[in-house]
């Protein structure tokens, strides 16, 4: 693929976080493989999406491609219009350019904006930190992206405990695009919101990402949502990418038995009004993976091979992944 056409490279990516006996200073025990040998890439322009259960490392691996956490190995590229940024080996000034241009976008919008900033301060910060501007210009350059989200310039000088949980997840956006990134990586960024309001935030992602060019890694739980917002798809188990096509590939022709079950799954209603995947099995234990295939205690079309080897990710097409060991011996259901 050419390089003009990607934004994102990433190859090999893992996060390991150490577990200790008896706290900070104790002795390393083992490690929880969230991220474990991730290799995909992002197109100019796209949205891919990334789905899979709980604690399958979907956000660790959104952390990991801001820099919000330093990977255990791998290697990442960035292919800004600027040039190219080998991200293991960046120096001051690369590390800046960065920052500019890959923002991230959190799920929670109470807890991650500062309740004693205004909003002028929480959305302005990047453009003093990164020496874009201050004074006016900031302000000014606030204020327009402010509307550009929907929300007025008279909100600027209140405190996030006067808004609503949309209207908080409006100025984390400003927050992210404010400074114009390339890349914008978004971590479930309207699971905690009321589903009347989800729809509201989903399109304005979308005029967003038309009105600026931006590029989307988009992190959820949701089938639903992640089939609105995607162009591609990658499907998380355990750490490791199982699947990663094109939309409607992945949806009506799934080639890993784990995208199957996702896609079989019922979508459970929760307290909050959203929707929870539910899968059928026992979700995996990420401190005791089972040898060979990680799915394999769950996949009715194990078989002896996949007890003893990991499978490896192979191409089956365009822009079509899957790490399996049974790839032409059945056929798989989809939506
Ligand atoms: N800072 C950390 N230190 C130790 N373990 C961590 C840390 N962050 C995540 N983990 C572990 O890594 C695994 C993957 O977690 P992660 O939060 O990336 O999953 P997720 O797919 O985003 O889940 P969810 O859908 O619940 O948000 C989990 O087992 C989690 O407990
Ligand atoms: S490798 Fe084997 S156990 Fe793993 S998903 Fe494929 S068929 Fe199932
Ligand atoms: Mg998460």
């Amino acid at each position: 693929m050419n390089s003009q056409d990607i934004i994102l490279d990433v190859k090999g990516l893992k996060k390991y976080f150490p577990l200790k006996s008896g706290g900070l200073f104790g002795k390393v025990q083992g490690y929880i493989k969230a991220v474990d040998d991730v290799t995909f890439y992002v197109k100019r322009g796209e949205t891919i999406g990334v789905v899979g259960e709980s604690g399958c490392g979907k956000t660790t691996l959104g952390r990991c491609i801001s820099l919000l956490y330093e990977p255990t190995a791998g290697d990442v590229k960035v292919y800004l219009d600027e040039g190219v940024l080998d991200v293991g080996n960046m120096n001051k000034e690369e590390t800046k350019k960065f920052r500019r241009n890959v923002q991230m976008i959190f799920q929670d919008p109470y807890a991650s904006l500062n309740p004693r900033m205004t909003v002028l301060n929480i959305v302005g910060e990047s453009l003093l930190v990164n020496d874009v501007a201050k004074g006016d210009e900031m302000e000014q350059m606030v204020g327009q992206i402010v509307q550009k989200v929907g929300l007025k310039v008279e909100h600027l000088r209140r405190y996030p405990h006067s808004f609503s949980g949309g209207q908080r997840q409006r100025i984390g956006i400003a927050r992210a695009l404010v400074i114009n990134p390339q890349l914008v990586v978004a971590d479930e960024p309207v699971s905690a919101l009321d589903v009347s309001i989800q729809a509201q935030i989903l399109n304005q992602l979308k005029d967003l990402q038309k009105d600026f060019g931006l590029s989307y890694m988009f992190v959820s739980h949701n089938m639903s949502v992640i089939r609105y917002m995607s162009d591609r798809i990658m499907v998380m188990y355990a750490g490791k990418l199982v699947e990663m096509a094109p939309r409607e590939v992945l949806l009506n022709h799934p080639r890993h038995p784990y995208t199957e079950l996702l896609l079989s799954a019922v979508p459970r209603v929760s307290r909050r009004g959203s929707f929870r995947l539910v899968t059928p099995g026992e979700p995996p234990d990420l401190l005791n993976l089972p040898q060979g295939c990680v799915f394999n205690p769950r996949c009715k079309y194990a078989k002896e091979v996949c007890k003893e080897v990991a499978p490896s990710l192979v191409q089956v097409g365009p822009d079509h992944f899957v790490r399996c060991h049974t790839l032409d011996e059945f056929e798989l259901k989809g939506i």
